[in-house]
């Protein structure tokens, strides 16, 4: 934890780092280090070459290489475009608002070396609805750049290229996060999912070529560029490494956004930088909340992509939610199905009737009403489901039922046979209080 000096959030805590001014005095923009050494001194290829041998995955979820993805762009001539991923709706998530609310010319900066390297002209960021101050602080910050030249007909006063960056803000609805129906709502139609391929590197925005990329992913462009692949690829695991923002909420007495290598153990982040659990651990969810759930066993697993799916789990978005062991497993599943059935998009019928059915049988389970039989009814729907729908959107409450059933299944035991929870709550105890303050539907 000491050696490692943060990268992305550096800046984070200094005031107005979100202002050009500030940006500037870091030796932003007009330092030869980034942007202007990216235009003037390396072709578009080399930086693409530089990111695949960085090894950067992605930040969104599915941890996919980006210099890969770039290299998927067809040479057929039509315009290209970036869409940045900031929707950002996944339970647990709150990394890549920090860095448009407190970074937004780092991410500047490193949209305009990726339009550089993929040839592209226009950027989308798209920002989940909600975060109003995140929206302002980005076209804010792109006001800036376009009042001093640095974006517009001639990017940095360079004569190399033209770049326009533009917000584009969400209704604040989770599905607007994947990528093909983030697509559909940046060209203002319901943000519905489309069937891949072709996948949106080939056909995108408005059927153009599109990369699409979660925040993160592209702010740790800039750094590759100014430090070289070889430093990032020496953080953490060469398979996948570099430096990565980690959001630690739940039972734990420092919760907040920490950065650290990848590969640092949960124990590491959990301990070292959220200050220690806040009872005994029950579960670990690494990757927000859609993830399946370790077991406290599995605390020494190196938080990386490759570590954690081999623990059975996934790294998503690194959003780390800790479970004491006050926690009911079965209401903590209610309280997921709620909300991804309430987010399905109702295109595909087994997310949007077989989601709901998921609820209904954990809420009565919750409220104690549950039937001999019901957890494995739970496990056979969740398996219909599963491979059935055009997206991914079901799987964040599979995941998780599955997961939950499989290591906490006596919970769910429990819950049928005494009608009430094992940590002593009585049935619908936590259940009444949502639904008491709105949550419940
Ligand atoms: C239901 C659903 C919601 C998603 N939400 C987000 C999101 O909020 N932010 C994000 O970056 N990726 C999200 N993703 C992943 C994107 O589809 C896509 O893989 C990602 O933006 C690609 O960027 P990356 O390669 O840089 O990770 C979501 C995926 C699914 C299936």
């Amino acid at each position: 934890m000491s050696t490692f000096e943060p990268v992305l959030s550096k800046y984070f805590a200094q005031p107005n780092a979100w202002t050009l001014a500030h940006y500037r005095s870091r030796g932003g923009y007009y330092g030869y280090e980034t942007a202007k050494k990216a235009i003037s001194s390396l072709e578009p290829k080399a930086i693409i070459e530089d990111v695949k041998k960085s090894n950067l995955r992605g930040r969104g979820g599915a941890g996919f290489p980006a210099g890969m993805k770039w290299s998927f762009l067809p040479e057929n001539g039509k315009p290209r475009y970036l869409a940045v991923n900031a929707d950002e709706s996944e339970p647990g998530t709150f990394k890549d608002r920090e860095i448009m609310a407190k970074d937004p010319h780092g991410l500047i900066e490193a949209i305009i070396i990726t339009c550089w390297a993929i040839r592209s002209h226009h950027a989308y960021i798209f920002i989940r609805g909600e975060f109003v101050r995140e929206a302002k602080r980005m076209q804010a910050a792109i006001d800036e750049c376009y009042r001093e030249g640095i974006l517009g007909d001639d990017v940095l006063g360079l004569g190399k290229f033209k770049l326009d960056i533009t917000v584009i803000t969400g209704a604040g609805a989770y599905i607007c996060g994947e990528e093909t129906g983030l697509l559909s709502a940046a060209e203002g139609q319901r943000a519905y999912p489309k069937i891949k391929p072709p996948f949106p590197a080939v056909e995108g925005y408005f059927r153009q070529p599109t990369i699409i990329n979660n925040v993160e992913t592209i702010a740790c462009v800039l750094h590759i560029v100014a430090r070289g692949w070889e430093w990032f690829k020496k953080i953490g695991p060469e398979s996948g490494p570099g430096p990565k923002l980690f959001c630690i909420s739940g039972h734990v007495k420092k919760p907040g956004l920490y950065e650290a290598p990848l590969g640092t153990t949960l124990r590491q982040l959990i301990y070292d930088y959220a200050g220690g659990p806040i009872g005994e651990i029950k579960g670990i969810i690494p990757g927000g909340s859609s993830m399946p759930i370790m077991t406290v066993d599995q605390i020494d697993t190196p938080a990386d992509f490759d570590s954690i799916r081999a623990a059975g789990s996934f790294l998503g978005s690194a959003g780390l939610i800790v479970f004491n062991k006050d926690t009911c497993i079965v209401n903590a599943l209610l309280n997921l199905a709620r909300f991804y059935h309430h987010e399905s998009c109702g295109q595909c019928t087994p997310c949007r009737e077989g989601l709901g059915w998921l609820e209904k049988l954990c809420h009565r389970l919750e409220f104690g009403h549950g039937k001999e039989g019901d957890v494995d009814l739970m496990n056979e729907v969740s398996v219909m489901i599963k491979g059935r729908t055009i997206c991914f959107l079901a799987d964040s409450l599979i995941m998780p039922v599955q997961s939950y059933i499989q290591k906490f299944r006596e919970e769910f035991e429990y819950h049928i046979k005494h009608k009430r929870c094992m940590t002593g709550t009585k049935a619908g105890e936590f259940a009444q209080v949502d639904e008491l303050v709105g949550a419940g539907r």
